[in-house]
Protein backbone atom coordinates (compact mmCIF):
# COMPACT_ATOMS: atom_id res chain seq x y z
CA UNK A 1 0.00 0.00 0.00
CA UNK A 2 1.60 3.47 -1.17
CA UNK A 3 1.84 6.31 1.37
CA UNK A 4 2.97 9.69 1.16
CA UNK A 5 5.67 10.56 3.84
CA UNK A 6 5.54 14.67 4.42
CA UNK A 7 8.71 16.35 6.39
CA UNK A 8 7.25 19.69 7.53
CA UNK A 9 8.35 23.21 8.01
CA UNK A 10 9.72 24.38 4.71
CA UNK A 11 7.54 27.45 3.17
CA UNK A 12 6.54 26.31 -0.43
CA UNK A 13 7.93 28.81 -2.40
CA UNK A 14 7.83 28.64 -6.23
CA UNK A 15 5.54 28.38 -9.77
CA UNK A 16 3.39 24.95 -10.62
CA UNK A 17 1.56 24.84 -13.99
CA UNK A 18 -2.22 23.40 -12.81
CA UNK A 19 -3.84 20.30 -15.11
CA UNK A 20 -6.96 20.33 -16.82
CA UNK A 21 -9.88 20.02 -14.75
CA UNK A 22 -10.66 16.48 -14.08
CA UNK A 23 -14.64 17.22 -13.61
CA UNK A 24 -14.86 19.09 -16.60
CA UNK A 25 -13.49 16.08 -18.11
CA UNK A 26 -15.13 13.41 -16.93
CA UNK A 27 -18.19 14.57 -18.27
CA UNK A 28 -16.73 15.88 -21.86
CA UNK A 29 -15.16 12.75 -22.07
CA UNK A 30 -18.34 10.56 -21.70
CA UNK A 31 -20.09 12.81 -24.15
CA UNK A 32 -17.36 12.33 -26.54
CA UNK A 33 -19.26 8.92 -27.87
CA UNK A 34 -22.41 11.09 -28.70
CA UNK A 35 -21.05 11.22 -32.14
CA UNK A 36 -19.64 8.40 -34.68
CA UNK A 37 -17.10 10.70 -35.56
CA UNK A 38 -13.65 10.81 -34.00
CA UNK A 39 -13.21 13.80 -31.25
CA UNK A 40 -10.07 14.64 -29.89
CA UNK A 41 -9.54 16.58 -26.12
CA UNK A 42 -6.82 17.91 -25.25
CA UNK A 43 -5.31 19.20 -21.60
CA UNK A 44 -7.00 16.07 -19.62
CA UNK A 45 -5.10 15.29 -16.77
CA UNK A 46 -3.21 12.23 -16.18
CA UNK A 47 -5.44 10.87 -12.95
CA UNK A 48 -6.84 7.50 -12.14
CA UNK A 49 -10.35 8.62 -12.26
CA UNK A 50 -9.74 9.12 -15.74
CA UNK A 51 -8.24 6.23 -17.06
CA UNK A 52 -11.17 4.21 -15.26
CA UNK A 53 -13.72 6.10 -16.95
CA UNK A 54 -11.90 5.81 -20.08
CA UNK A 55 -11.93 2.11 -19.37
CA UNK A 56 -15.66 2.04 -19.04
CA UNK A 57 -16.13 3.57 -22.33
CA UNK A 58 -13.69 0.91 -24.00
CA UNK A 59 -16.24 -1.82 -22.16
CA UNK A 60 -18.86 -0.80 -24.17
CA UNK A 61 -17.35 -0.89 -28.21
CA UNK A 62 -15.77 2.97 -27.93
CA UNK A 63 -12.40 3.23 -29.44
CA UNK A 64 -10.09 5.20 -27.28
CA UNK A 65 -7.14 6.02 -28.47
CA UNK A 66 -4.19 8.13 -26.12
CA UNK A 67 -2.48 10.81 -28.47
CA UNK A 68 -0.19 11.85 -25.38
CA UNK A 69 -0.28 12.16 -21.37
CA UNK A 70 -3.03 14.95 -21.39
CA UNK A 71 -4.65 14.01 -25.01
CA UNK A 72 -7.14 11.59 -26.11
CA UNK A 73 -9.00 10.65 -29.48
CA UNK A 74 -12.58 9.33 -29.10
CA UNK A 75 -14.37 7.52 -31.63
CA UNK A 76 -18.04 6.13 -30.73
CA UNK A 77 -19.02 4.79 -33.55
CA UNK A 78 -18.60 0.96 -32.50
CA UNK A 79 -20.45 1.48 -29.09
CA UNK A 80 -22.59 -1.43 -29.54
CA UNK A 81 -23.44 -1.87 -25.74
CA UNK A 82 -25.06 0.47 -23.24
CA UNK A 83 -24.71 -1.20 -20.29
CA UNK A 84 -22.16 0.25 -17.78
CA UNK A 85 -21.21 -2.12 -14.78
CA UNK A 86 -21.16 -1.64 -10.84
CA UNK A 87 -17.12 -2.74 -11.18
CA UNK A 88 -17.02 1.23 -12.48
CA UNK A 89 -19.14 3.14 -10.39
CA UNK A 90 -17.93 1.63 -7.49
CA UNK A 91 -14.57 3.16 -8.36
CA UNK A 92 -15.84 6.33 -10.04
CA UNK A 93 -19.08 7.65 -9.59
CA UNK A 94 -19.27 9.98 -12.51
CA UNK A 95 -19.09 6.82 -14.63
CA UNK A 96 -22.80 7.90 -14.72
CA UNK A 97 -22.25 10.39 -17.01
CA UNK A 98 -22.41 7.48 -19.62
CA UNK A 99 -25.98 7.46 -18.77
CA UNK A 100 -26.85 10.90 -20.42
CA UNK A 101 -24.68 10.54 -23.13
CA UNK A 102 -25.78 7.08 -23.69
CA UNK A 103 -29.28 8.13 -23.59
CA UNK A 104 -29.15 10.86 -25.63
CA UNK A 105 -27.60 9.44 -28.56
CA UNK A 106 -28.87 5.66 -28.62
CA UNK A 107 -31.92 6.58 -25.85
CA UNK A 108 -31.35 3.38 -23.90
CA UNK A 109 -28.50 3.53 -21.10
CA UNK A 110 -27.91 0.60 -18.17
CA UNK A 111 -25.87 1.97 -15.29
CA UNK A 112 -25.67 0.26 -11.89
CA UNK A 113 -26.81 3.00 -9.38
CA UNK A 114 -23.71 4.43 -7.69
CA UNK A 115 -23.97 4.17 -3.36
CA UNK A 116 -23.09 6.68 -1.29
CA UNK A 117 -19.51 7.18 -0.61
CA UNK A 118 -16.94 9.14 2.10
CA UNK A 119 -18.81 12.63 2.16
CA UNK A 120 -22.26 11.40 2.16
CA UNK A 121 -25.25 9.62 0.75
CA UNK A 122 -25.42 11.40 -2.77
CA UNK A 123 -28.60 11.06 -4.26
CA UNK A 124 -29.36 10.71 -7.69
CA UNK A 125 -33.36 11.67 -7.74
CA UNK A 126 -32.67 15.01 -9.67
CA UNK A 127 -30.97 13.19 -12.87
CA UNK A 128 -33.67 10.90 -12.98
CA UNK A 129 -36.21 13.12 -12.47
CA UNK A 130 -34.74 15.18 -15.81
CA UNK A 131 -34.99 11.75 -17.99
CA UNK A 132 -38.07 11.16 -16.62
CA UNK A 133 -39.45 14.71 -17.76
CA UNK A 134 -37.41 14.22 -21.39
CA UNK A 135 -39.88 11.36 -21.69
CA UNK A 136 -37.79 8.30 -20.70
CA UNK A 137 -38.90 5.20 -18.59
CA UNK A 138 -36.41 4.52 -16.08
CA UNK A 139 -36.33 1.95 -13.63
CA UNK A 140 -34.07 0.83 -10.93
CA UNK A 141 -33.54 -2.90 -11.75
CA UNK A 142 -31.60 -5.17 -9.67
CA UNK A 143 -29.29 -2.57 -8.63
CA UNK A 144 -29.04 -0.88 -12.20
CA UNK A 145 -30.74 1.96 -13.08
CA UNK A 146 -32.35 1.19 -16.61
CA UNK A 147 -33.53 4.52 -19.08
CA UNK A 148 -34.65 4.08 -22.48
CA UNK A 149 -36.87 5.91 -24.61
CA UNK A 150 -38.38 6.10 -28.07
CA UNK A 151 -37.94 9.66 -28.42
CA UNK A 152 -37.07 12.10 -26.35
CA UNK A 153 -38.95 15.02 -26.59
CA UNK A 154 -38.16 18.66 -25.30
CA UNK A 155 -38.72 19.88 -21.72
CA UNK A 156 -39.36 22.69 -19.43
CA UNK A 157 -38.55 20.96 -15.82
CA UNK A 158 -36.87 23.17 -12.43
CA UNK A 159 -34.07 20.75 -10.43
CA UNK A 160 -35.07 20.83 -6.82
CA UNK A 161 -31.74 21.24 -6.18
CA UNK A 162 -28.86 22.46 -7.35
CA UNK A 163 -26.86 19.69 -8.65
CA UNK A 164 -23.73 19.53 -10.69
CA UNK A 165 -23.83 16.28 -12.02
CA UNK A 166 -28.01 16.04 -12.82
CA UNK A 167 -27.27 19.57 -15.17
CA UNK A 168 -24.85 18.08 -17.10
CA UNK A 169 -26.35 14.43 -17.54
CA UNK A 170 -29.92 15.76 -18.27
CA UNK A 171 -28.14 18.50 -20.29
CA UNK A 172 -26.21 15.65 -22.37
CA UNK A 173 -29.54 13.63 -23.22
CA UNK A 174 -31.60 17.08 -24.15
CA UNK A 175 -29.10 17.64 -26.73
CA UNK A 176 -30.29 15.15 -29.17
CA UNK A 177 -34.51 15.69 -27.98
CA UNK A 178 -36.64 16.46 -29.68
CA UNK A 179 -37.44 20.47 -29.45
CA UNK A 180 -36.57 22.56 -27.10
CA UNK A 181 -35.76 22.00 -23.31
CA UNK A 182 -35.52 24.24 -20.75
CA UNK A 183 -33.38 23.55 -17.24
CA UNK A 184 -34.68 25.64 -14.41
CA UNK A 185 -32.38 26.09 -11.40
CA UNK A 186 -29.47 24.37 -12.90
CA UNK A 187 -25.45 24.42 -11.49
CA UNK A 188 -23.11 27.13 -12.65
CA UNK A 189 -19.97 25.85 -12.14
CA UNK A 190 -17.23 26.16 -14.71
CA UNK A 191 -17.35 22.96 -15.63
CA UNK A 192 -20.90 22.87 -16.41
CA UNK A 193 -19.88 25.58 -18.87
CA UNK A 194 -16.96 23.92 -20.35
CA UNK A 195 -19.50 20.87 -21.37
CA UNK A 196 -21.80 22.91 -22.76
CA UNK A 197 -18.67 24.81 -24.96
CA UNK A 198 -17.81 21.36 -26.10
CA UNK A 199 -21.47 20.12 -27.21
CA UNK A 200 -21.73 23.03 -28.82
CA UNK A 201 -18.88 22.89 -30.50
CA UNK A 202 -20.06 19.60 -31.74
CA UNK A 203 -22.83 20.49 -33.25
CA UNK A 204 -25.49 21.24 -30.38
CA UNK A 205 -27.39 24.32 -29.50
CA UNK A 206 -27.27 24.88 -25.65
CA UNK A 207 -27.39 28.52 -24.12
CA UNK A 208 -27.53 30.19 -20.96
CA UNK A 209 -24.82 27.47 -19.28
CA UNK A 210 -23.20 29.64 -16.59
CA UNK A 211 -26.84 31.17 -15.53
CA UNK A 212 -29.29 29.89 -13.56
CA UNK A 213 -31.22 28.76 -16.78
CA UNK A 214 -30.10 26.62 -19.70
CA UNK A 215 -31.85 26.22 -22.89
CA UNK A 216 -30.96 23.46 -25.85
CA UNK A 217 -32.48 23.56 -28.91
CA UNK A 218 -32.26 19.62 -29.83
CA UNK A 219 -30.16 18.65 -32.85
CA UNK A 220 -30.37 15.10 -35.04
CA UNK A 221 -27.06 14.50 -34.92
CA UNK A 222 -23.38 15.92 -33.59
CA UNK A 223 -20.06 16.01 -34.97
CA UNK A 224 -16.26 15.49 -34.59
CA UNK A 225 -14.56 18.23 -32.90
CA UNK A 226 -11.33 19.13 -30.97
CA UNK A 227 -11.60 20.54 -27.92
CA UNK A 228 -9.13 21.38 -24.92
CA UNK A 229 -10.54 21.35 -21.29
CA UNK A 230 -10.14 24.11 -18.87
CA UNK A 231 -8.08 23.91 -15.81
CA UNK A 232 -8.63 22.76 -12.63
CA UNK A 233 -9.88 25.46 -10.02
CA UNK A 234 -9.82 22.41 -7.17
CA UNK A 235 -6.11 21.67 -7.75
CA UNK A 236 -4.94 25.86 -8.26
CA UNK A 237 -6.65 26.34 -4.71
CA UNK A 238 -5.24 23.02 -3.18
CA UNK A 239 -1.84 24.61 -4.13
CA UNK A 240 -3.51 28.05 -3.51
CA UNK A 241 -3.75 26.76 0.37
CA UNK A 242 -0.95 24.84 0.52
CA UNK A 243 1.16 28.23 0.11
CA UNK A 244 -0.82 30.03 3.07
CA UNK A 245 -0.52 27.12 5.42
CA UNK A 246 3.39 26.86 4.64
CA UNK A 247 3.87 30.68 5.26
CA UNK A 248 4.95 30.09 1.51
CA UNK A 249 5.35 32.24 -1.71
CA UNK A 250 3.52 29.92 -4.88
CA UNK A 251 2.12 31.12 -8.33
CA UNK A 252 -0.23 29.20 -10.02
CA UNK A 253 -0.18 28.97 -13.50
CA UNK A 254 -2.55 27.65 -16.28
CA UNK A 255 -5.51 29.26 -14.30
CA UNK A 256 -8.74 31.21 -15.07
CA UNK A 257 -8.06 33.51 -12.21
CA UNK A 258 -12.53 34.06 -12.53
CA UNK A 259 -12.34 30.80 -11.50
CA UNK A 260 -10.79 31.37 -7.98
CA UNK A 261 -12.55 33.94 -6.92
CA UNK A 262 -14.07 32.56 -3.92
CA UNK A 263 -11.26 30.85 -2.73
CA UNK A 264 -8.62 33.99 -3.30
CA UNK A 265 -11.59 35.99 -1.50
CA UNK A 266 -11.16 34.15 1.41
CA UNK A 267 -6.84 33.80 1.80
CA UNK A 268 -7.67 37.83 1.73
CA UNK A 269 -9.55 37.85 4.67
CA UNK A 270 -7.09 35.78 6.46
CA UNK A 271 -4.62 38.43 6.13
CA UNK A 272 -2.38 36.42 3.07
CA UNK A 273 -1.90 38.41 -0.57
CA UNK A 274 -3.21 37.38 -4.12
CA UNK A 275 -2.04 39.17 -6.91
CA UNK A 276 -4.07 38.29 -10.52
CA UNK A 277 -2.28 37.74 -13.96
CA UNK A 278 -4.17 36.90 -17.06
CA UNK A 279 -3.57 33.42 -16.58
CA UNK A 280 -1.51 33.17 -12.89
CA UNK A 281 -2.45 33.93 -9.42
CA UNK A 282 0.27 34.30 -7.06
CA UNK A 283 -0.76 33.87 -3.23
CA UNK A 284 2.02 35.62 -0.59
CA UNK A 285 1.55 34.11 2.82
CA UNK A 286 3.43 35.64 6.01
CA UNK A 287 3.06 37.39 9.00
CA UNK A 288 -0.21 36.26 11.41
CA UNK A 289 -2.87 34.64 9.98
CA UNK A 290 -6.71 35.76 10.95
CA UNK A 291 -9.68 33.58 11.88
CA UNK A 292 -13.28 34.12 9.62
CA UNK A 293 -16.62 32.29 8.90
CA UNK A 294 -16.87 30.23 5.89
CA UNK A 295 -20.18 28.42 4.36
CA UNK A 296 -19.99 26.22 1.47
CA UNK A 297 -22.18 27.20 -1.47
CA UNK A 298 -23.00 26.22 -5.55
CA UNK A 299 -20.45 28.15 -7.60
CA UNK A 300 -20.15 31.57 -7.46
CA UNK A 301 -20.09 30.47 -3.66
CA UNK A 302 -17.10 29.14 -2.24
CA UNK A 303 -16.72 24.99 -3.20
CA UNK A 304 -17.35 22.42 -1.26
CA UNK A 305 -14.11 20.41 -2.70
CA UNK A 306 -12.19 23.59 -1.13
CA UNK A 307 -13.68 22.84 2.35
CA UNK A 308 -11.07 20.66 3.97
CA UNK A 309 -8.00 22.88 2.54
CA UNK A 310 -9.16 25.89 4.44
CA UNK A 311 -10.20 23.94 7.59
CA UNK A 312 -6.69 23.54 7.59
CA UNK A 313 -5.79 26.89 7.10
CA UNK A 314 -7.96 28.16 9.57
CA UNK A 315 -7.01 25.47 12.35
CA UNK A 316 -3.50 27.93 11.84
CA UNK A 317 -5.28 31.24 11.85
CA UNK A 318 -5.43 33.09 15.47
CA UNK A 319 -9.12 32.71 16.62
CA UNK A 320 -12.25 30.82 16.59
CA UNK A 321 -13.13 30.50 12.69
CA UNK A 322 -16.52 28.79 11.61
CA UNK A 323 -17.13 26.66 8.43
CA UNK A 324 -20.78 25.56 7.68
CA UNK A 325 -20.42 22.70 4.97
CA UNK A 326 -24.46 22.83 3.35
CA UNK A 327 -23.53 20.47 -0.17
CA UNK A 328 -22.60 17.37 1.41
CA UNK A 329 -23.14 16.04 5.08
CA UNK A 330 -20.79 14.09 5.77
CA UNK A 331 -17.43 16.13 5.07
CA UNK A 332 -15.56 16.93 8.70
CA UNK A 333 -14.57 13.90 9.09
CA UNK A 334 -11.20 14.87 8.21
CA UNK A 335 -11.34 17.15 11.48
CA UNK A 336 -10.91 14.18 13.52
CA UNK A 337 -7.62 12.96 11.34
CA UNK A 338 -6.65 16.78 11.90
CA UNK A 339 -6.89 16.68 15.45
CA UNK A 340 -4.74 13.79 15.64
CA UNK A 341 -2.10 16.78 14.84
CA UNK A 342 -2.67 19.31 17.34
CA UNK A 343 -5.50 20.99 15.89
CA UNK A 344 -8.69 22.22 17.74
CA UNK A 345 -11.92 21.57 16.71
CA UNK A 346 -16.01 21.33 17.03
CA UNK A 347 -18.49 19.64 14.58
CA UNK A 348 -21.94 20.15 15.10
CA UNK A 349 -24.12 19.21 12.64
CA UNK A 350 -23.34 21.17 9.17
CA UNK A 351 -21.06 23.68 11.09
CA UNK A 352 -18.06 22.86 12.89
CA UNK A 353 -15.71 25.45 15.17
CA UNK A 354 -12.20 25.74 15.08
CA UNK A 355 -9.97 27.09 16.90
CA UNK A 356 -6.54 28.00 15.40
CA UNK A 357 -3.35 26.45 17.07
CA UNK A 358 0.18 27.66 16.89
CA UNK A 359 1.02 24.76 14.70
CA UNK A 360 0.65 20.97 13.49
CA UNK A 361 2.89 18.06 15.01
CA UNK A 362 3.18 15.44 12.38
CA UNK A 363 1.22 12.01 12.86
CA UNK A 364 0.02 9.12 11.24
CA UNK A 365 -3.61 10.07 9.44
CA UNK A 366 -5.91 8.79 7.00
CA UNK A 367 -6.52 10.51 3.73
CA UNK A 368 -10.40 9.59 3.69
CA UNK A 369 -11.02 11.11 0.64
CA UNK A 370 -9.63 12.65 -2.67
CA UNK A 371 -9.98 16.47 -1.11
CA UNK A 372 -9.44 15.54 2.76
CA UNK A 373 -6.36 13.38 1.47
CA UNK A 374 -4.59 16.86 0.03
CA UNK A 375 -5.43 18.99 3.12
CA UNK A 376 -4.43 16.17 5.31
CA UNK A 377 -0.98 16.32 3.20
CA UNK A 378 -1.08 20.52 3.30
CA UNK A 379 -0.94 19.73 7.28
CA UNK A 380 1.74 17.55 6.66
CA UNK A 381 3.83 20.14 4.77
CA UNK A 382 2.91 22.54 7.96
CA UNK A 383 3.78 20.61 10.21
CA UNK A 384 6.97 20.09 12.56
CA UNK A 385 8.00 16.52 12.42
CA UNK A 386 6.98 13.93 9.63
CA UNK A 387 3.59 12.85 8.68
CA UNK A 388 2.77 9.43 6.77
CA UNK A 389 -0.31 9.33 4.54
CA UNK A 390 -2.04 6.48 4.46
CA UNK A 391 -4.69 5.59 1.98
CA UNK A 392 -3.31 7.85 -0.62
CA UNK A 393 -5.01 5.67 -3.84
CA UNK A 394 -7.72 8.97 -2.75
CA UNK A 395 -5.58 11.99 -3.59
CA UNK A 396 -3.94 9.95 -6.88
CA UNK A 397 -7.80 9.81 -7.93
CA UNK A 398 -7.90 13.59 -8.70
CA UNK A 399 -4.28 15.24 -8.64
CA UNK A 400 -1.54 14.59 -11.38
CA UNK A 401 2.05 14.54 -10.06
CA UNK A 402 0.64 15.46 -6.87
CA UNK A 403 4.46 14.50 -5.16
CA UNK A 404 6.67 16.17 -7.99
CA UNK A 405 4.44 19.50 -8.18
CA UNK A 406 4.85 19.98 -4.20
CA UNK A 407 8.95 19.12 -4.24
CA UNK A 408 9.29 21.42 -7.23
CA UNK A 409 7.81 24.22 -4.97
CA UNK A 410 10.69 23.00 -1.95
CA UNK A 411 8.12 20.32 -0.42
CA UNK A 412 10.17 17.38 0.80
CA UNK A 413 7.44 14.30 0.05
CA UNK A 414 8.22 11.30 -1.03
CA UNK A 415 5.77 8.60 -2.47
CA UNK A 416 6.87 5.29 -0.27
CA UNK A 417 5.16 1.53 -0.52
CA UNK A 418 7.46 -0.39 1.62
CA UNK A 419 8.83 -0.18 5.54
CA UNK A 420 12.00 -0.04 3.96
CA UNK A 421 11.19 2.96 1.74
CA UNK A 422 9.68 4.67 4.86
CA UNK A 423 12.54 4.24 6.96
CA UNK A 424 14.88 5.46 4.20
CA UNK A 425 13.22 8.61 3.90
CA UNK A 426 13.44 8.92 8.00
CA UNK A 427 16.96 8.61 8.05
CA UNK A 428 17.52 10.72 5.06
CA UNK A 429 15.19 13.62 7.00
CA UNK A 430 16.60 13.00 10.44
C1 LIG B 1 -19.77 17.35 -8.29
C2 LIG B 1 -18.28 17.15 -8.21
C3 LIG B 1 -17.81 17.13 -6.76
C4 LIG B 1 -18.30 18.37 -6.03
C5 LIG B 1 -19.80 18.56 -6.22
C6 LIG B 1 -20.31 19.87 -5.64
C7 LIG B 1 -17.84 15.83 -10.19
C8 LIG B 1 -17.42 14.53 -10.76
N1 LIG B 1 -17.95 15.91 -8.86
O1 LIG B 1 -20.36 16.22 -7.65
O2 LIG B 1 -16.40 17.06 -6.75
O3 LIG B 1 -18.03 18.21 -4.65
O4 LIG B 1 -20.12 18.55 -7.63
O5 LIG B 1 -19.66 20.93 -6.22
O6 LIG B 1 -18.03 16.80 -10.91
N2 LIG B 1 -28.18 16.02 -4.97
C9 LIG B 1 -29.45 15.53 -4.80
N3 LIG B 1 -30.01 14.85 -5.84
C10 LIG B 1 -29.37 14.62 -7.01
C11 LIG B 1 -28.07 15.14 -7.18
C12 LIG B 1 -27.49 15.84 -6.13
O7 LIG B 1 -30.07 15.72 -3.75
O8 LIG B 1 -29.94 13.99 -7.91
C13 LIG B 1 -27.54 16.81 -3.87
C14 LIG B 1 -26.26 16.16 -3.34
O9 LIG B 1 -26.53 15.19 -2.34
C15 LIG B 1 -25.52 17.35 -2.80
C16 LIG B 1 -25.92 18.48 -3.77
O10 LIG B 1 -27.10 18.03 -4.42
O11 LIG B 1 -26.01 17.70 -1.51
C17 LIG B 1 -24.87 18.82 -4.81
O12 LIG B 1 -24.43 17.62 -5.45
P1 LIG B 1 -23.92 17.62 -6.96
O13 LIG B 1 -23.70 19.03 -7.41
O14 LIG B 1 -24.83 16.75 -7.76
O15 LIG B 1 -22.53 16.90 -6.82
P2 LIG B 1 -21.89 15.91 -7.87
O16 LIG B 1 -22.27 16.30 -9.25
O17 LIG B 1 -22.12 14.52 -7.41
Amino acid sequence: MEQYVIKGGNPLVGEVEIAGAKNAALAILAAGIMTDDTVTIDNIPDVNDINVLLEAMRGIGANIHRVDRHTVEIKGNNVNDFSIDYDYIKKIRASYYLLGALLGKYKRAEVALPGGCNIGSRPIDQHLKGFRALGAEVEIEHGKIVAEAEKLRGTHMYFDVVSVGATINVMMAATMAEGTTILENVAKEPHVVDVANFLNSMGANIRGAGTDVIKIKGVNRLHGTEYSIIPDQIEAGTFMFAAAATRGDVTVLNVIPKHLEATAAKLVEIGCEVEEFDDAVRVVSKGNLKHTQVKTLPYPGFPTDMQPQMGVVLSLCEGTSTITESIFENRFKYLSELARMGAVNKVEGHSATIEGVKGFQGARVNALDLRAGAALCIAGLAAEGVTIIDDIVYIQRGYERFEEKMRSLGAVIEKVSSERELQKFMFRVS
